[in-house]
């Protein structure tokens, strides 16, 4: 009796088995229906507390872009970006790209805050990053996606990390590709993401080597648009007015279009970042051509290609943990 007893409970653990299998396959990715239960509100509030912020200033939608940006290239798209120095945290945030630069952290401290009510210890601020990076390239025009979810948040942050993996507006192209081929991006992705510069604002001092001395040789950047670079000069002199602020996109600047693509076509590329991608590579000149060209093709390669970033080494399962409050590892 022992015997037929042992077998049926061997038999009906092997039943099991493909079942644990197939459950193990789930961990380690995102996906869309994360919150569905343990949090079903949770994107409608990042939407409607992102949708608030932006009504407030415009320029917050591009901003919050941004930030998703700068957390996934550094540890991959774990919050690391959000924490303040403490102990032995130092922050990504004094790194040389988000210095006076990075900006939008209080309406993450927002969502967090209306999120923790509703459920606490569920969301991940990654998570809130991604979802809050969606929802400001609908609010300007841009396309939508469903963003995968799951990620955690890290215990650690690396300022080393940020200055080094997040290319800097005067880079070489090659310079630029390797990093993003670094995080598994390609060119396809660089094109398609550099046209969130569809949106926002640049510092004079992310630009200013084109309208004075851009190879060293005291002559301005020869691929920018003359009567433009003499336009940008008067609010950006050869020395102070870093902060001083400048559309990327100068035609519709609030607005998610490809009209960033067009300005590249007429050398009105702020950044030499954005240029140098008509100027420096046939492949990266001809996406740039058919995003020109096509709304519909660069939106939908910019969805595809804000995915693929998120999907950057998250933190999943057991890996870190949701924290509280964004700017703080928890304390247990
Ligand atoms: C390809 C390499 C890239 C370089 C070199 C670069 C560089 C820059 C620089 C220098 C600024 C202006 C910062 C300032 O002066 O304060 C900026 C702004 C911005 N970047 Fe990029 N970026 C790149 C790619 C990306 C990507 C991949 C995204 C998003 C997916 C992005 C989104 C933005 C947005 C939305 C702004 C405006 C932010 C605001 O107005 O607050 N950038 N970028």
């Amino acid at each position: 009796m022992a015997k037929a007893m042992s077998f049926l409970i061997i038999l009906f653990l092997l039943a099991l088995a493909p079942l644990c299998l197939c459950l193990k396959t789930y961990g380690g990715y995102l996906y869309p229906q994360f919150y569905d239960h343990s949090c079903p509100k949770a994107q409608e509030i990042v939407k409607s507390v992102v949708a608030k912020a932006v009504a407030r200033e415009p320029r917050m939608a591009a901003s919050l872009l941004r930030l998703h940006f700068h957390d996934c290239f550094v540890k991959g798209c774990d919050a690391s970006l959000l924490l303040d120095s403490s102990g032995s945290i130092i922050s990504e945030k004094m790194s040389l790209p988000n210095r006076n630069s990075a900006r939008g952290f209080e309406v993450l401290d927002e969502i967090k805050s209306a999120l923790e009510k509703e459920c606490p210890a569920t969301v991940s601020c990654a998570d809130i990053l991604a979802l809050a990076a969606r929802d400001s390239t609908v609010l300007t025009g841009g396309p939508t996606w469903e963003v995968p979810l799951g990620r955690r948040d890290s215990r650690g942050a690396s300022l080393s990390g940020s200055n080094n993996n997040i290319p800097a507006p005067n880079s070489k192209f090659q310079t630029i590709l390797t990093k993003f081929k670094l995080q598994g991006l390609d060119i396809v992705d660089l094109v398609a993401l550099s046209g969130s510069h569809t949106i926002g604002n640049s510092r004079c001092a992310s630009f200013r080597q084109r309208l004075y001395n851009q190879t060293g040789n005291g002559l301005p950047d020869l691929t920018l648009e003359q009567s433009y670079a003499a336009h940008l000069r008067t609010r950006c002199p050869r020395s102070g007015e870093d902060q001083n602020l400048f559309f990327l996109d100068f035609v519709s600047p609030t607005k998610f279009d490809n009209f960033y693509f067009k300005d590249l076509l007429a050398y009105e590329g702020l950044l030499s970042s954005d240029q140098i991608l008509l100027t420096q590579n046939a492949q990266s000149m001809e996406l740039v051509k058919q995003y020109a060209e096509n709304n519909e093709l660069f939106f939908q390669q910019f969805a595809k290609s804000m995915i693929k970033m998120g999907n950057i080494s998250p933190l999943t399962d057991t890996r870190g943990e949701i924290r509280k409050n964004c700017r703080k590892i928890n304390t247990y």
